[in-house]
């Protein structure tokens, strides 16, 4: 029964389809995707999308079932936590911010450096860090076999192999990748209801893609370009430079995030630094923090409180109030 539930609540997969009146508005560009990208090796099964996100709920799957891939990916704050840096399980900051896991399946690369490229192999990396989840696949395994109702369900959805490290990463990535944000009022607006936003976010449009040249960046339906940039931060985190081997070509680059359901995501940036809209537009107007002489990416413009205003109206229509996360009853032992 429990299951059944579970399952109904996966997000569905059907888009808005309605055509547009709104074209003329140059707002094409941003229209939703009718469909999500599943891979063709790991094709959408709503059962396995249902096991990974009790997955992704499930404390079992820490060293010290302390923590849980959502206790830093927390739908309530846009899949993020609201601090700058997440406490993994051994009660120690993270290094860096959680990042949002909104709109996965179209995410690539992964990680503020985009160190790594699918989901599968990305979410190894949280489950057995020491300073995140702190398990073994052997010891998660052993545990989840245990439970009857994961071990008749993994047995049931991959009959040949069972509880193994790459089921369990399967099972989590298909749930990600049905994390989609739902339809926003900017959507409406894409499809030409020209009562959906206010004014101000119209002008705060205009900003963003016009003066503010934030567009530059933040491009599609999601506003990401999924590049790696500097836009002058001083955390000192070399980013995408950092990697092994090292490459001085992309020091202090990190990934673009995606905007949707921003206003839900503060604080913001790789490293938390920035703790509202406000400050975020400020850093971009400035061309960057004073003391960075190196933000090539990113150039200082003027905007009055009036514009910032109308900015941040423009981002508030990015935030989706329609989808209900059900948080999922995992199976007792
Ligand atoms: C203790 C906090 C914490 C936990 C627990 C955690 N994450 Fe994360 N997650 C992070 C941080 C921090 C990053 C960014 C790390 C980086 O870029 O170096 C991240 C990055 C990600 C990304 C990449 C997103 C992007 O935009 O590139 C995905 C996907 C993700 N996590 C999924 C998961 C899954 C699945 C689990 C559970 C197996 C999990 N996380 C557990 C903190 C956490
Ligand atoms: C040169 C590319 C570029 C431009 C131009 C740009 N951004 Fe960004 N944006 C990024 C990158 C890269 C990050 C992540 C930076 C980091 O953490 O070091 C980011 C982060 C953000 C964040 C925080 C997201 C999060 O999840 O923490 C917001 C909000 C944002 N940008 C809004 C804007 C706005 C508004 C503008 C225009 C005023 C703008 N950006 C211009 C590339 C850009």
């Amino acid at each position: 029964m429990r299951w059944k539930a579970a399952a109904a609540a996966v997000v569905p997969l059907l888009f808005w389809t309605v055509q547009s009146l709104a074209e003329t508005a140059g707002l094409d560009a941003f229209r939703r995707p009718a469909t999500v990208p599943f891979p063709a090796e790991a094709p959408y099964n709503r059962e396995i999308a249902t096991l990974g996100k009790m997955l992704f709920f499930d404390p079992r799957l820490s060293g010290g079932q302390n923590i849980s891939c959502s206790s830093c990916h927390n739908p309530s704050f846009g899949w993020e936590v609201p601090v700058s840096k997440a406490m993994g399980a051994a009660g120690t900051p993270i290094r860096r911010h959680a990042p949002t896991i909104l709109n996965a399946a179209w995410i690539t690369p992964l990680f503020w450096d985009g160190r790594v490229t699918s989901l599968e192999e990305q979410a190894a990396g949280p489950i057995t860090a020491p300073d995140e989840m702190n398990a073994t696949f052997e010891e998660i395994t052993k545990r989840l076999s245990a439970v009857d109702d994961y071990r008749i369900w993994f047995g049931r959805l991959f009959p040949s192999r069972g509880i193994r490290k790459d089921t369990v990463l399967t099972a989590l990535a298909t749930y990600q990748r049905t994390i989609v944000s739902g339809v926003a009022d900017f959507d409406r607006w894409v499809e030409g209801d020209e009562t959906a936003v206010s004014d101000a976010a119209k002008r705060g449009f205009a900003l963003f893609t016009g003066k503010a040249n934030c567009i530059s960046c933040h491009t599609g339906w999601m506003f990401t370009d999924n590049q790696l940039h500097d836009v002058g931060l001083q955390s000192g985190d070399l980013g995408g430079g950092g990697l092994v081997p090292p490459n001085p070509d992309q020091n202090f680059r990190f990934k673009t995030p995606g905007l949707r359901n921003i206003v839900l995501r503060a604080p913001y940036m790789h490293d938390g630094s920035l703790a509202s809209l406000e400050e975020v537009i400020r850093h971009y107007a400035a061309g960057g923090a004073a003391a960075a002489d190196r933000s090539p990416d990113i150039d200082s413009f003027t905007l009055s409180a009036d514009d910032t205003a109308d900015l941040i109206a423009f981002l508030e229509t990015l935030t989706d109030t329609e989808t209900d996360v059900p948080t999922p009853i995992l199976p007792a032992n």
